[in-house]
Order: structure tokens, then sequence, then C-alpha cells
């Protein structure tokens, strides 16, 4: 569909958003190992060579933050964004176009679904910058989108976002160093997985600031300590702007290991064989 450009890892089709260089990065990509997953998904190495690994849509991907633990957890995934995003992952494929349109016109064609619509909506950002943070509130409209597909779906925001039984996740859950509160609304039993919420016994980072000793990073705004960030929220490819509004990976690959369960359960592998 001409539409939506699309930009595979083998580099192939890339967009004609993407610079000579990112074209280059992207080229000299395919001829290396895969140091991410090496470095973050020794437990599901093996599932890397699966001829057949399940199709995730990841809506409103941003720089791939959720879409790196689906990736990790064994899913071929597929990026959606309206902001060509050159820093995505080439371990996975990036469209550029709007999310409810593609999932309108390909929805069918995955396994399972997961939206990040954007929460700028839903923060408190929007009492004290009503102007710049005008945005409008995508949840409805992408859950309904999301519920005519029939696919498995994980809707994800900030805190105070209209999410229906939503899960709680919290970096301390996953060992990383900033807690990070995110929802997931999941249309199956994505509770029963979820790990006990430790008591936040650090205190967190004053906003934009470094952490001190002994305290939690919190990277929003205009925050500074890319490496640091890079590390504690496991995404070394990411820009300032791609760790902003990304979810930690850690939280996908946890929800993406439920969701193989739950499809191998309703019988995905019958299907793709
Ligand atoms: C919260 S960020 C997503 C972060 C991402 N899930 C991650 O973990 O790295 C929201 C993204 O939605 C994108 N966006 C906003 N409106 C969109 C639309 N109509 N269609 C597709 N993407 C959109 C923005 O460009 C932004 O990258």
């Amino acid at each position: 569909m001409a539409r939506f450009r699309r930009c595979r890892a083998d580099g192939a089709t890339l967009s004609a958003d993407t610079d000579s260089k990112e074209r280059f990065r992207r080229a000299s990509s395919d001829r290396r190992p895969d140091p991410l997953c090496k470095k973050y998904c020794p437990p599901y190495a093996a599932r890397m060579d699966t001829p057949h690994r399940p199709r995730l849509l990841d809506l409103f991907c941003g720089q791939g933050g959720a879409g790196w633990g689906y990736h990790l957890a064994g899913f071929d995934v597929t990026g959606v964004d309206i902001r060509p995003m050159p820093l995505h992952p080439p371990q996975m494929t990036f469209v550029h176009g709007d999310a409810i349109e593609y999932l309108k016109a390909h929805g069918h064609e995955y396994d399972a679904v997961h939206a990040s619509p954007p929460c700028r909506a839903y923060t408190s950002a929007r009492h004290s910058a009503p102007r710049r943070y005008r945005h409008p509130d995508l949840v409805g409209p992408v859950r309904r989108a999301l519920r005519a597909t029939g696919r498995p779906y994980v809707i994800e925001n900030v805190p105070g976002a209209p999410l229906e039984d939503p899960v709680l996740l919290c970096g301390a859950m996953f060992g990383l160093l900033t807690y990070r509160h995110r929802l997931l609304e999941a249309s199956w039993d994505l509770a029963a997985r979820v790990p006990v919420h430790p008591v936040h016994e650090a205190r967190t980072a004053r906003m934009g600031r470094p952490a001190g000793e002994g305290e939690f990073h919190s990277f929003v705004g205009n925050f500074s300590g890319l490496q640091t960030a890079r590390e504690v929220m496991q995404m070394p490819w990411a820009s300032q702007d791609g760790i902003r509004q990304a979810v930690p990976p850690a939280y996908t690959r946890l929800a993406g290991a439920a969701l193989l369960e739950f499809l191998s359960a309703s019988g995905w592998e019958t299907r793709c064989a």
C-alpha cells in the first residue's frame, strides 16, 4: 500500500527519509552478529532460530523500546510510527505511517498487536502547559480498532490513562535502577505473570538531574546522562528522545513471554505449521 513505507532489516527498501549514513549503518549491521540479543536475551536465544516466529505488530513504536522486548521474547516484530525512525533496531521491520490506519488495513496479518498511543493526554504536563500538550486521547479509538482485528492485544500507557483492568509494571520488578511505572491492558490474563511490586526503597533523582549515590534514575524531559540511560533502560541504540518515550524492553519481554504461552495454548503453532 503506497501510504506506508516499509524499512526491512535487510536494508533493501529503506524509507526515503533515511539518510545515507543510516543506510550504511543498516547495511553494515547485516554482517554483524546480533550483539543486543547476546547481551540481553540468553534464555531466549534458541527462539531466534525458530523458522516460524509469531508476528507482532508494534503500533506507535518510537525507537522500538517495547518492540525490542517482544523481539527478545521470540516474536518477529513490525513497528509503525507516524515519524521516520532511523534508530529503530534493524533486526525489526519499520513501517512509516499512521498506526490506526495501518492496523485497520493490516492488523489481521499479525498474530498479536501491541499499542503505545501517545501519553501526553494523560500526564501531569497537560495541566502545566495545556497548549503545548494538547494531544488527542487515542486509547479508546485504538482499543476499538484492536478488538475489531480479533487478535490478542496489549495497550500500554502511563498511570492515569483510561486503560481497562491494567497491570502495573515497575522497573524495580526487573532489577532496573528506575521505577518508570507503566500500565498494560491485555486482552488475555497477563496479571498472573506480573511479579510482586517491590517497596520503593531508593529515592528518585530530581527531574532531569543525574542520579546521586543510591538514587534511582528518572529519564524524563531534557535529562542528562544518555549513556547511563541507555544502560539502565537496556536500549543501547536509542537517543534521548527515544529513551524519554520508551517502555523498557524488560516490561514487554515479560508480556511477550506470557503472550507466547497464550498463543501456544490457543493453537498458534498448529495454524503456523
Ligand atoms: C510513547 S511513544 C512510543 C514509545 C515506544 N512504544 C517505545 O517503547 O519506544 C509514542 C509514539 O507514537 C507516535 N505517534 C503519534 N501519533 C501517531 C500516529 N497517529 N500513528 C503512528 N504513530 C504515532 C509518536 O511519533 C511516538 O513515537
